[in-house]
């Protein structure tokens, strides 16, 4: 970026991961909204903002950021903390970083599976408080993800490559979609079912699907009730397309038996939220792409995001309005 002739500032503290030459910086602190726009308003104008998800960017940050402001690159694959329409409209493109982090978040999709299933939060908690007993046949027993009937919401690059490693577990794959990948369904033996379907029928149910108008709330207590009371909710998409209210209510109540969840809503989830205090509920807080390998290429992808838009050529991997996905 220093060589493209762009002016950084550094506002919060970064270190480098990696070794010296890595062209990869990691922020150890992102920004958040109130504390962009206190930088925005000393360091205006601004040709980039280089951001992570807990940065809302809003009409006042672009506002605020000035009329060179080229591109807005985000070290995510969600783009949900973006006005896009505020961004399009003034001509500034905005980057994200698919793909690269696709493999890492269906490593933890995949141990939230076996991690809830298999009672591992409980089974350690045993371990530590002196519970643990002799040796008892019936004792922390939980589900198989073998042989499962693994429901997947949402087959894009993650949902895939949720499914190609559970071909490997011989589990029976059904997905719901707005689109049928009939590809994917003969690559990975999936079958394609509505989605009252795969809420009826799987063991495990997995969102891989963006935070949508129409995704927000997709999980509520309507949708846990139609499920197996055996069912594993695994969330490693975003917080709010699940009622946690809702899922707090079937878990407490046996409508579904465990909950690994990635995200949450909000995020943080206050020490005090009512899920916590539920052993068949394990939490991990939004690391699902937090191996040092995959956030250095996110890293990598965003900032080639970031000097592609200030050299005026086309972005990497670039969110594009509805109107230019349609002429590809
Ligand atoms: C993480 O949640 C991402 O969107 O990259
Ligand atoms: C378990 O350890 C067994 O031997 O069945």
């Amino acid at each position: 970026l220093e060589r493209s002739g762009a002016e950084i500032v550094y506002p919060s503290r970064f270190h480098a991961l990696g070794d010296e030459n890595s062209a990869a910086f990691v922020l150890e602190a992102g920004l958040k909204t109130e504390e962009a726009l206190a930088i925005l308003k000393r360091e205006k104008p601004v040709d980039a903002i280089f951001t992570t998800l807990i940065c809302k960017i809003n009409k006042e940050i672009l506002d605020t950021a000035g009329p060179q402001l080229k591109v807005v690159s985000t070290v995510s694959v969600g783009y949900d903390h973006i006005s896009l329409d505020e961004c399009w409209t003034r001509g500034i493109l905005v980057g994200h970083t698919p793909g690269v982090l696709s493999d890492s978040t269906a490593d933890m999709a995949i141990t939230l599976c076996l991690a809830a299933g298999r009672r591992i939060p409980e089974a350690r908690q045993a371990v530590l408080d002196g519970s643990w007993g002799d040796w008892r046949p019936l004792w922390m027993c939980g589900m198989d993800l073998h042989h499962a009937t693994v429901g997947i919401v949402g087959l894009g690059r993650i949902g895939q490559i949720v499914a190609k490693r559970l071909k490997a577990f011989d589990c029976n794959l059904i997905y719901s979609d707005v689109i049928r990948n009939e590809a994917a369904e003969k690559e990975f033996g999936l079958h394609y079912v509505d989605f009252d379907d795969l809420l009826q029928r799987a063991d495990f149910v997995l969102p891989h699907i963006p935070l949508l108008p129409e995704t927000r709330k997709l999980f509520n207590l309507k949708t846990f009730k139609k499920m197996k009371k055996s069912a594993i909710f695994v969330n490693t998409s975003r917080g709010p397309v699940c009622d946690m209210d809702d899922l707090y209510t079937a878990l407490k109540t046996g409508e579904i038996a465990a909950a690994g969840l990635d995200v949450t809503d909000p995020e943080p989830l206050p020490p005090s939220h009512p899920l916590l205090t539920l052993p068949n509920c394990l939490i991990v807080p939004h690391v699902a792409s937090a191996s040092i390998r995959t956030r250095l290429d996110m890293f990598d992808l965003a900032v080639r995001n970031t000097i592609a838009a200030i050299n005026g050529k086309p972005l990497p991997s670039e969110v594009k309005p509805p109107s230019a996905k349609s002429k590809l």
